[in-house]
Formats: C-alpha cells, structure tokens, sequence
C-alpha cells in the first residue's frame, strides 16, 4: 500500500467540519481573506486543553476571522471570556459578524490594532489561557507579554514553530523569529513546555504550563 497521510486519516475519522466553521471559512476564501485557520487537529487539541485546564478566560493574539476564537469560546463555557487582538480592520470586522453568528459576541471583546500597542492595556490583567498566533516577527515580544499576563498553571500555546523546518535554518526575519521564540521558550524556568508536530507535520505549535 502507498504510505497513509496521518491528517488526512484523522479528519476523515473525526467526519465533518463544524458547519457554522465551515461557512466561516468558505466566506472567508471568496473575501480574499487568508485561510491560515487553525487546521482541525490543532483546533481539537485547543478546545481540549482550555477544557482540561478549566480556564475561564483568555488571550488570543492574531484573531483573523474569528474561526479560532470561536473554538476557544466555546470550549471556555457560558461564563467563559475571551479578548482577542487583531490588526486588520477587514479581519476584525468578519470576525465581528463571525462571532455574532456563533452566538458568542458577548463573551468576546475584539480590540483592533498592532498586538504590541494593544498588550500593554492588559498589563494588570492575567488570563487562564493564551493562544499566540499573530505576526511571526514579534513572537518572542508575545511570549514575554504572555508570561506577564499569566498566573501559575495558564497554558499558552503558539502555532506555526516549524515552517517546514525554516525554523531550524532561519532565511528571513520570521524564521528567524521564530527560531528566537523557541529557543526562549525552551530555556524560561518560568515554564514547562513542549513543541509538537501538527497533523500536518510541516507545521509545529507549542503547549506550555507557568510554573
Ligand atoms: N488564530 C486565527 C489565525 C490567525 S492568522 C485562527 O486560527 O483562526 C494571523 C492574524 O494575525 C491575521 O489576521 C493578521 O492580520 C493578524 N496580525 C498580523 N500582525 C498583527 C499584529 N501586529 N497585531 C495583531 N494582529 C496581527
Ligand atoms: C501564516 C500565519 C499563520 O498563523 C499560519 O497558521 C499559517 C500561515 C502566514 O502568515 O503565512
Ligand atoms: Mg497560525
């Protein structure tokens, strides 16, 4: 037999596409709007971990048109809150229609602008749950952001650690980056963390735990 596509047999295992995601997405595509979601695996394994944890609020970096947040709302509960950052304005609008539609506007506060002014508001805050997926140059910024924002036991996860190993050979600011985000990531006593393969494995997201 030709050798199997791990991701290919797990969605097809795991059926269909939410619905309401699904339109979220295909309107995306014909907005002209990137569709560089969270693929499903990494989207199961966030609503998981914001289950197992019992956060009850948290911190999206990088909201695009809401089809992450979504996920994280819903998984975060009826008294659940999320704050997601977003510095496109035709982003931040879809995802404004985006989460009305999935009847969790009034649990999502959407701020509009560059992740790096918007942080600082926060800085009194502390979230049970972080997800970095926002612009690659300012990675390590976020990753220090999110410490300061975090108590004992917050999970933050970061996707896109990878890049079909760029990462590990860095060949422009991005990588390069990201290379610095991990190697952080890897060194801070502060956290326990660990980089895992997507389904796709030409892609990785990190899981960490504040000490
Ligand atoms: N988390 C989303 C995908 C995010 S894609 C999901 O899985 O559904 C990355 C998003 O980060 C894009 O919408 C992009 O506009 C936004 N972005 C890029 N630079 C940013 C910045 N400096 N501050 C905030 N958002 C930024
Ligand atoms: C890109 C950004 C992402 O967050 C992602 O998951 C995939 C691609 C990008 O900027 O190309
Ligand atoms: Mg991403």
């Amino acid at each position: 037999m030709e050798s199997a596509d791990l991701r290919e047999y797990v969605e097809n295992l795991f059926g269909e596409e939410d619905p309401l995601l699904r339109t979220m997405r295909e309107e995306a595509e014909s907005q002209n709007i990137p569709t560089i979601q969270v693929p499903f695996g990494l989207a199961r394994t966030l609503e998981i971990l914001v289950r197992v944890s019992g956060a009850r609020n948290a911190l999206e970096i990088g909201t695009l048109f809401g089809y992450s947040g979504t996920i994280l709302a819903r998984a975060l509960g009826e008294r659940g809150e999320l704050i997601t950052l977003e510095a496109s304005a035709k982003h931040a609008q879809v995802a404004r229609e985006n989460f009305a539609r999935a009847g969790v506007a009034e649990r999502v506060e959407l701020r509009e602008g560059s992740a790096l002014d918007l942080l600082p508001e926060l800085a009194d805050r502390q979230f049970d749950f972080i997800f970095i997926d926002a612009d690659k140059v300012s990675y390590p910024d976020y990753l220090q952001w999110a410490i300061k924002l975090s108590h004992p036991g917050t999970v933050i996860v970061a996707d896109n650690l990878w890049r079909g190993g760029h990462v590990a050979m860095p060949d422009n600011p991005d990588n390069d980056a990201l290379a610095r985000f991990n190697r952080d990531l890897a060194a801070d006593d502060r956290l326990v963390s660990i980089i895992l393969p997507r389904l796709d494995p030409s892609d990785a997201f990190s899981i960490s735990i504040v000490r």
